[in-house]
């Protein structure tokens, strides 16, 4: 009996490996991830007037991703103009750099750069430069998180180029950072007007010409490590499963000293300071995972109707506050979810029949931002409770059953214990405290 059980179990198991690394193969080279199939960012061009020399745009980035969005120091907008085209002045965002504009000699250009790179203003600018939607420090809410803030908008005048919708030409090449790489964005494509209804609704504008330039995101273009990782553990068992060993990165002191530093060590100012101001590489606590994130999951309590589970998330990162982070956690159980304490909570329904996948983020002012390590190995870190409904015909502690399937923090699939090492039930049966 127990021999037949465990031959099946292996079964089950080799198979179940299987899946997952065909999976994980799929996810690195096309992007797809099934959560999220339609997850893109689109970028709005509208030409809202001609101008003797060119036309006035409006540039509306979209972030239609349901669980990943831009913190600071945001985004930037590049993209390579297809004539000679320049750029006359910018509201609600700015060219970082002006180029060779010695050819004008009355007006200067805001830019002259054949490519140039955009970023958003900060807050706190001047009313007269600002745009609706401008000026939030690149900062783009993810689509289920904020929706209100998940779009970015600014102006522009451009000079040097066509004058109507058959001379006007689209720029080509648009690249998206937010702030590094992962995004990929294809060709502008020329669509349908955008028609714009005014406030009262009472009247309806259309611009002269709209295209679209959509980006997707890779994780894999992204960071060539995961970024994250879950451990496990039980009030039945004593066994806390752990991250894999190596889950973001080994630590490996001879050939990259200092790819992370020890909690409390006297060293870590003068790391932090060596690793440079525009390194968004993570500066990681030691440890065996190496990972800037781990999220742990802890079941906590059994009760005769329902069930509890205490969910931490730590940041084992020296030099990142994550400022609007977000949790998707993928368990059966979800459909039954009583309560939440201290998180915002959404169901992400899929075309699944399932809802058994779930969206969780900070409370603002409250827990939104998850801290940076501090010196002396404190961790920054954030916790909830979820309260579930014990559906009889599912539940079980066996088998592994009460931990998750699949965890994302800020929409960064994050590396899994062992399948089969789950802290196992003990034969005896569970008291039930009410
Ligand atoms: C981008 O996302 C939106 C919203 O989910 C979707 O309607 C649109 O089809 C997507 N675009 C592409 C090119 O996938
Ligand atoms: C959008 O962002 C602004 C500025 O950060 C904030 O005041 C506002 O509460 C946000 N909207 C929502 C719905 O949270
Ligand atoms: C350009 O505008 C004319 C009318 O002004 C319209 O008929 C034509 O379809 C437009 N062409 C494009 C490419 O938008
Ligand atoms: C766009 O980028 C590709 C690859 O980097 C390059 O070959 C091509 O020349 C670029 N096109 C323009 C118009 O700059
Ligand atoms: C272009 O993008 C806007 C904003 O996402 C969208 O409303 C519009 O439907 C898109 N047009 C096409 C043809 O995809
Ligand atoms: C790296 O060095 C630290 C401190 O010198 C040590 O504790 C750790 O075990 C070393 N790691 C490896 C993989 O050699
Ligand atoms: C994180 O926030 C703390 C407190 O607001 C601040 O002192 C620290 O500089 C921030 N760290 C980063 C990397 O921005
Ligand atoms: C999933 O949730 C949605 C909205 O909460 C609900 O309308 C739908 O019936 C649920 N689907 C299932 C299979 O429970
Ligand atoms: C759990 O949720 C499912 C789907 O919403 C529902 O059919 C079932 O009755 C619920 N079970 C309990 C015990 O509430
Ligand atoms: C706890 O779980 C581990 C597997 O993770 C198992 O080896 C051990 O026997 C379990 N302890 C008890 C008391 O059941
Ligand atoms: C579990 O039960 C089996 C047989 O019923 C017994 O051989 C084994 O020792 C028990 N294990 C524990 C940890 O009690």
């Amino acid at each position: 009996m127990g021999f037949i059980f465990s031959i099946s179990k292996l079964t089950n198991f080799t198979i179940l490996v299987l899946l997952l690394a065909l999976c994980c193969i799929s996810t690195s080279t096309e992007a797809f991830d099934p959560l999220d199939p339609n997850g893109n960012i689109t970028i709005k061009w509208d030409i809202i007037q001609w101008t003797p020399d060119g036309y006035v745009a409006v540039v509306t980035i979209y972030n239609y991703q349901k669980y990943r969005h831009i913190q600071t120091p945001g985004w930037t907008l590049g993209w390579t103009w297809a004539k000679n085209e320049i750029i006359w002045s910018m509201v609600g965002a700015q060219a970082t750099e002006q180029g060779d504009c010695s050819r004008y000699k009355v007006n200067l250009p805001h830019c002259c750069i054949k490519d140039p790179a955009v970023e958003d203003l900060l807050p706190g600018t001047p009313y007269n430069q600002q745009i609706e939607n401008c000026c939030k420090g690149g900062v783009i809410s993810s689509w289920v998180q904020d929706p209100v803030n998940s779009t970015s908008t600014f102006q522009l005048s451009v000079g040097a180029a066509g004058t109507t919708n058959r001379t006007v030409k689209v720029p080509n090449n648009f690249t998206l950072k937010a702030p590094g790489p992962g995004y990929t964005c294809g060709p502008a494509k020329i669509v349908k007007p955008t028609r714009f209804v005014s406030p009262d609704g009472k009247r309806v504008t259309q611009a002269l010409m709209t295209w679209n330039i959509t980006c997707t995101f890779s994780q894999f273009l992204s960071q060539k490590t995961p970024t994250c990782c879950v451990s496990h553990s039980s009030f039945y068992n004593e066994t806390i499963l752990p991250c894999p060993t190596c889950s973001c990165g080994c630590q490996n002191n001879i050939t990259q000293q200092g790819s992370c530093v020890e909690g409390g060590s006297p060293y870590l100012a003068s790391a932090l300071s060596a690793w440079g101001k525009n390194n968004y590489a993570p500066l990681v606590r030691c440890t065996n995972h190496m990972c800037p994130i781990r999220v742990h999951w802890h079941v906590k309590l059994n009760y005769k109707n329902y069930w509890r589970v205490k969910v931490t998330i730590s940041n084992f990162n020296y030099r990142m506050n994550y400022t609007q982070w977000n949790l998707v956690v993928q368990h059966p159980n979800f459909d039954n979810l009583t309560k939440i304490f201290g998180f915002n909570f959404k169901l992400l329904s899929s075309y699944q029949a399932k809802n058994d996948t779930a969206m969780m983020w900070g409370v603002k002012f409250y827990n939104d931002v998850l801290m940076q390590a501090g010196p002396h190995g404190l961790l920054g870190h954030v916790q909830s409770e979820l309260l579930f409904r014990k559906d009889p015909s599912t539940f079980t502690f066996h088998k592994g059953w009460a931990f998750p399937r699949r965890v994302y923090f800020n929409g960064d699939n994050c590396v899994m214990p062992p399948l089969d090492g789950y802290p196992w039930l003990p034969n005896a049966s569970l008291p039930h405290p009410h």
